[in-house]
C-alpha cells in the first residue's frame, strides 16, 4: 500500500510556512532584500539571535543524550560561540539575557527546535551574500550568516537524516512539529520586543 501520509519534512514546511514569512517580516527580510539594513538593525539581529540561540542551546544541552550529541556533530553545529565572537570583534556587547520561564520539553520537540535552528543556516546563505556587499557591515568578518559556507546542504541533509531515524510515529512526529512552531514562536517575539522598545526609543 502507497503511503500517502505526508513526510515528516513536508509536514515540518508546511505547518511553519506562515512563521518563516512572519520572521522574515519581523527580523528585518525587507530589509535585507533591498539593501537597506543599518547597522543599528544588524546589531539587532545579532542580538536576537545571541538571545534565542542562548536560550535554546542551553535547553538542549541536557535534552540531547551524549550519544546522539556525537552523531548529529552537536558542537559544531553550535553558534554561541560565534555570535560571541562577532559581537565582540565589532565592539558591541552581549545583549541582557531575556528572562523567560524555563520550560520543559520532551526529546521531539527538541528535534523540531533544532530543525529550526538549523534550517534557518539556510536562508543564512543568502543574507551573507547581501551583507557582504553591505558597505558598513562587511567592514568586520560576518561570522554568523552563512556560518557553514559550502558545507551548508551536506549539514542540512545529514541532519534531516538523524531526525528521521528517531522518529517512528504519528505522536513523535506531532512532538516534532510542535517544537519547531514553539521555536519560531520564540524569536519572533523577540523581533517584536526589540522592534517595539527600538520604536519607543527613537
Ligand atoms: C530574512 C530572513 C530570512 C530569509 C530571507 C530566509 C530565507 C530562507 C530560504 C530562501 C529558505 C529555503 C532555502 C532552501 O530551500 O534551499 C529558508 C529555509 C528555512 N528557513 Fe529561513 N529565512 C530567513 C529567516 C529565518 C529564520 C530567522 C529562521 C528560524 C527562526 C528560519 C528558518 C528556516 C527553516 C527551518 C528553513 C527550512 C525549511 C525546510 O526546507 O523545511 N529562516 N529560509
Amino acid at each position: 500500500m502507497p503511503n500517502n501520509y505526508p513526510s515528516l519534512f513536508e509536514q515540518l514546511k508546511a505547518k511553519t510556512h506562515t512563521a518563516h514569512q512572519e520572521v522574515e517580516k519581523w527580523g528585518y527580510g525587507k530589509e535585507i532584500q533591498e539593501d537597506t539594513l543599518t547597522l543599528a538593525q544588524y546589531q539587532q539581529l545579532l542580538w536576537i539571535n545571541y538571545n534565542w540561540h542562548s536560550y535554546y542551546e542551553s535547553i538542549l544541552d541536557s535534552l540531547f543524550s551524549y550519544d546522539f550529541q556525537t552523531k548529529i556533530q552537536y558542537s559544531s553545529r553550535k553558534k554561541l560561540p560565534l555570535l560571541t565572537q562577532e559581537l565582540q570583534l565589532r565592539n558591541w556587547h552581549l545583549p541582557p539575557l531575556f528572562s523567560r520561564k524555563p520550560k520543559t520539553f520532551s526529546f521531539f520537540e527538541g528535534l523540531g527546535i533544532l530543525y529550526v535552528m538549523e534550517g534557518s543556516t539556510l536562508g543564512g546563505i543568502y543574507i551573507y551574500k547581501k551583507l557582504s556587499n553591505h558597505f558598513e557591515i562587511s567592514q568586520f568578518p560576518v561570522l554568523f550568516y552563512g556560518c557553514y559556507g559550502k558545507e551548508t546542504a551536506h549539514k542540512w541533509r545529514t541532519l534531516k537524516e538523524y531526525i528521521k531515524a528517531e522518529v517512528s510515529s504519528e505522536k513523535e512526529q506531532s512532538l516534532v512539529i510542535r517544537g519547531a512552531k514553539e521555536a519560531f514562536e520564540t524569536i519572533k517575539i523577540l523581533f517584536q520586543e526589540s522592534r517595539s522598545k527600538s520604536q519607543e526609543a527613537s
